[in-house]
């Protein structure tokens, strides 16, 4: 199986992070974590990287930068001197420049906990809660510029229950994610993709992560 670089980026508990690590340590994600970078001090990803042996993990903060721009622009330069080809977002809240997404075009991928495009943004189990849905889930899609814009790779539905509180329904979303996430990039070092129009077509060769 072929391994590739990849670089997460974190904010928070690092749980996405925790199940991709556990998943290439068993052999079940063919990825290789070589570069965790943090904009927070006190995530908890950041142990969560250290535990899961990652070479290179990075707190870098936000306001030792005059603006968004320069702060993407060291995180990008981290990303290229580690090798690393693709960018795996798991709970990284900070809003990517255009400049970012531009350097790495189909090279980010995030974790959304919501059935995209329905409520995109930074509150979206409050706001699918708020909504009335009856069903939400989680959307792994490439990165654009469009927030939380780019084409969807894998999605994955829970239903949303009446007494639903915002912590309950992200824990059983979060149960998705941590079966999803891993999948998904496994199946983009195996299967390959391309991408017709803003829909990706798994199983394209000329695309594989491993290429
Ligand atoms: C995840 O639920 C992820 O979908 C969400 O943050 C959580 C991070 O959890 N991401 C976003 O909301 C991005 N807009 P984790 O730190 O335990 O992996």
């Amino acid at each position: 199986m072929n391994s590739k670089a990849i670089a997460v980026m974190v904010s928070g508990h690092g749980t996405n992070l925790k199940v991709i690590l556990e998943a290439v340590a068993a052999g079940a994600c063919p990825v290789d974590v070589r570069l965790v970078i943090s904009d927070k001090a006190d995530a908890g990803a950041l142990q969560i990287a250290h535990d899961g042996g990652v070479a290179h993990v990075i707190h870098l903060n936000p306001k030792d930068y005059p603006d968004r721009a320069l702060f993407d622009a060291a995180c990008a330069d981290l990303i290229d001197q580690h090798g690393c080809q693709w960018i795996v977002l798991a709970g990284y809240m900070r809003i990517l420049s255009s400049f970012f997404v531009r350097r790495f075009p189909r090279r980010i991928i995030n974790i959304h906990p919501a059935i995209l495009p329905a409520f995109p943004g930074a509150k979206a189990v409050e706001d699918a809660l708020a909504y009335g849905v009856k069903a939400s889930g989680c959307t792994v899609h490439l990165v654009d510029e469009v927030l939380d814009g780019g084409s969807i790779l894998a999605q994955s539905i829970v239903p949303v229950l009446d007494d639903d509180t915002r912590d309950s329904l992200h824990a059983r979303i979060q149960k998705e994610e941590h079966k999803l996430y891993p999948a998904t990039l496994r199946r983009m070092v195996e299967d390959g993709f391309s991408i017709v129009g803003r829909t990706v077509i798994w199983n394209a060769n000329h695309s594989r992560l491993d290429q």
